[in-house]
C-alpha cells in the first residue's frame, strides 16, 4: 500500500498551511488564468486545483493515488480528475497552456519522462512549472530518507540539476527562483517553433 493512500484523510490538515503558501505563491506569479486550460500534475487532493478554477481556469488534475482523488473530486468541479501515471499522460498534444507539479516530483519515479510528456502535452508557448524542495538542503536530505522509509521513490532535486534536465528536454527560458533556502520554483517554456 502506498503511503498516500494512508494519509490521504488526513493530508489536507496536515498539510494546509504549506498548501495555502504555495498556492499563493503560485497564483502570484502565473499569468492571467481566465480561460486558461491547466494540467496539475501529481494534485492529489485538489486544493490548488480548486483555487485556480475559482480564478476562472479550466483544470485538470492527474494523479497516481485513487484515495487522494477521492478527495480531489468534493473540490473539484467536473469531470476533469484522472488516475494515473504522469509518466504517461492520456492527454492529446499541445493541449495545456500551463502545466503545474507541486510537491510532486521527488515522488514520481519516470522524472525525466514526466518532463518529456508534460512537454508534449503543451501547447507551443505553454508553461510548466515545477514547486519542490531542494536536496541541497540538509532538511530536506532528512525528508527524504524519512518518505523512503515510507516507501516512497523520493529523489529531491537539487535546483541547478533540474533546470539541467529541463532544457535538454527541450524546454526553453528555463528560469529557477529559489522562494527559501529549502523550497524553489522552476519555470520553463516549451519553444513556439
Ligand atoms: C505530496 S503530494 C502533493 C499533492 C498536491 N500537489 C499538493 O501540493 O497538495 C504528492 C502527490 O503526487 C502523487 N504522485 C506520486 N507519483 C505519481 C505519479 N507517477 N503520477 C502521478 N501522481 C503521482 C501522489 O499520489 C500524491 O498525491
Amino acid at each position: 500500500m502506498n503511503m498516500f493512500s494512508v494519509i490521504a484523510p488526513f493530508y489536507d490538515v496536515m498539510l494546509s498551511k504549506l498548501q495555502q503558501r504555495q498556492t499563493g505563491t503560485l497564483i502570484d506569479r502565473l499569468p492571467d488564468l481566465h480561460g486558461k486550460t491547466i494540467l496539475d500534475l501529481g494534485g492529489g487532493t485538489g486544493k490548488l486545483a480548486a483555487a485556480l478554477s475559482t480564478e476562472g481556469a479550466d483544470v485538470y488534475l492527474l494523479d497516481a493515488s485513487k484515495q487522494m482523488l477521492k478527495r480531489a473530486q468534493r473540490v473539484l468541479p467536473g469531470n476533469r480528475i484522472f488516475l494515473g501515471d504522469a509518466a504517461r499522460l492520456p492527454f492529446a498534444n499541445d493541449m495545456f497552456d500551463v502545466a503545474l507539479i507541486v510537491d510532486a516530483i521527488h515522488h514520481m519515479p519516470a522524472q525525466h519522462e514526466v518532463i518529456t510528456e508534460t512537454r508534449r502535452v503543451l501547447r507551443p508557448g505553454g508553461l510548466l512549472y515545477i514547486l519542490d524542495f531542494s536536496v541541497n538542503s540538509s532538511y530536506i536530505r532528512v525528508l527524504q530518507r524519512l518518505e523512503r522509509l515510507a516507501g516512497e521513490p523520493s529523489v529531491f532535486f537539487a535546483p541547478d540539476t533540474l533546470a539541467e534536465l529541463l532544457a535538454t528536454s527541450g524546454l526553453e527560458q528555463v528560469n529557477i527562483e529559489m522562494l527559501s533556502q529549502h523550497e524553489f520554483l522552476a519555470r520553463a517554456m516549451k519553444p513556439v517553433n
